[in-house]
């Protein structure tokens, strides 16, 4: 694999994909291909700076922008799209255009340039809630969100893809994913960053929710694996096993920042808050896939990231973040 389109690099775990591919293979060449929303951010790439790393602006839902930066590659990480479930139940217009129209495009063009490997990057939320046990790649799609169903979406046109014209599609679906560079709008670094500021943790419900956490190199070094070993038209769940309550991550993360957990505050609940989410990540380990960074240590080196990296999220705080902020959480906090 010479040349490599990521698609979102600019984001969270595109970075994160874009940092790892240049550290651990000295030949490859990466594009990125990044529409800069509010979650993309070119200081999320400073550490990519090298002569093997090319990045255009641009739109994965138009043909023209998904074509120029597809040109030459051989394979496409697509991880482009909206996605925070929040800013989805507010208005779903963008997770449709991005993570519906945009995968077609990808689709599209990719199989008119006979590309080689193309990975959707989907998430467990597609699943839906699971009470006891952990779904497989073969359980149902029962997505109970706008976000969760528009990536549901996405993936059933790569499948559609590979069935109608054999297209080398590969889908993940990876499970919470948290670490540096996460835009605090998502729990964990929202937690952190106002802990930092001694604001209030706002938990939704009765913060009893279970999220299985994944730290996001182990993420990528899974995507990773898949992209290059992974059976076209195959499907592989990626989780690390690290199930917590809400609650339990909270005051844990308090604890580990010697702040009062009389900062959180129970808030109203999020609309349709899928109480637990597990899935089975047995494929993937079975292809050679395991998890390095344990919970404690991925806590640990995140909550140190974050108070090291002010000049980071402070600016992002300071910006249109805070109109969403108090437009979403003003009304939760003042009831
Ligand atoms: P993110 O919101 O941090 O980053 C998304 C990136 O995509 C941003 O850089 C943004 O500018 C870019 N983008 C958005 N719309 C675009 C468009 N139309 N054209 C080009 N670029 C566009 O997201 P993330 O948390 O890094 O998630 C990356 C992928 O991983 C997504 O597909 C997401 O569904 C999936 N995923 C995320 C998690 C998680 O916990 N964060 C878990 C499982 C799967
Ligand atoms: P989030 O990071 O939004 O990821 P997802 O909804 O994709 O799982 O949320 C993780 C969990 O934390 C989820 O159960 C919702 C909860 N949560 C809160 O309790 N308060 C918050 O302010 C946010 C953003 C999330």
């Amino acid at each position: 694999m010479k040349r490599i389109l990521v698609t979102g690099g600019a984001g969270f775990i595109g970075s994160a994909f874009v940092r790892y591919q240049l550290r651990r293979y000295p030949d490859v060449h990466i594009v990125v291909l990044d529409k800069l929303t509010y979650a993309g951010n070119l200081d999320n790439l400073k550490e990519a700076a090298s002569d093997r790393f090319t990045f255009i602006r641009g739109d994965v839902a138009n043909r023209e922008d998904a074509a120029n930066a597809m040109n030459g590659c051989d394979a496409i990480a697509h991880f482009a799209a909206e996605s925070h479930v929040d800013r989805s139940l507010a208005g779903a217009a963008d997770f449709i255009s991005t993570n519906v129209a945009g995968v077609n495009v990808i689709l599209e063009e990719a199989l008119a340039r006979g590309i080689k490997r193309i990975l959707l990057v989907s998430t467990d939320e597609v699943y839906g809630s699971i009470e006891s046990g952990a779904f497989a790649e073969d359980a149902p799609l029962r997505p109970r969100n706008p976000y969760a169903a528009s990536k549901a979406a996405g993936e059933l046109f790569g499948l559609a893809f590979h069935a109608s014209h054999g297209s080398p599609v590969l889908i993940t679906r990876g499970s919470n994913t948290y670490g540096p560079y996460q835009y605090p709008e998502k729990a964990l670094p929202l937690f952190i960053t106002n802990a930092i500021d001694g604001q209030p943790l706002p938990i939704y419900g009765d913060g009893r929710n279970v999220r299985d956490w994944l730290f996001v190199d182990d993420h990528c070094s899974g995507i990773d694996l898949v992209l290059r070993n992974g059976e076209p038209g195959q499907i592989y769940n990626i989780a690390d096993g690290n199930e917590k309550q809400n609650n339990e991550v909270a005051r844990r993360l308090l604890e580990l920042m010697n702040a009062s957990p009389s900062l959180i505050r129970f808030v109203r609940d999020r609309a349709g808050h899928d109480r637990r989410y597990a899935i089975d990540s047995s494929k993937i380990r079975a292809l050679g896939w395991t998890p390095a960074t344990g919970w404690e240590d991925g806590m640990a080196a995140t909550v140190r990231w974050y108070k090291e990296n002010e000049w980071w999220w402070r600016k992002i705080k300071r910006g249109d973040f805070r109109e969403y902020y108090d437009r979403l959480y003003g009304p939760l906090l003042s009831e």
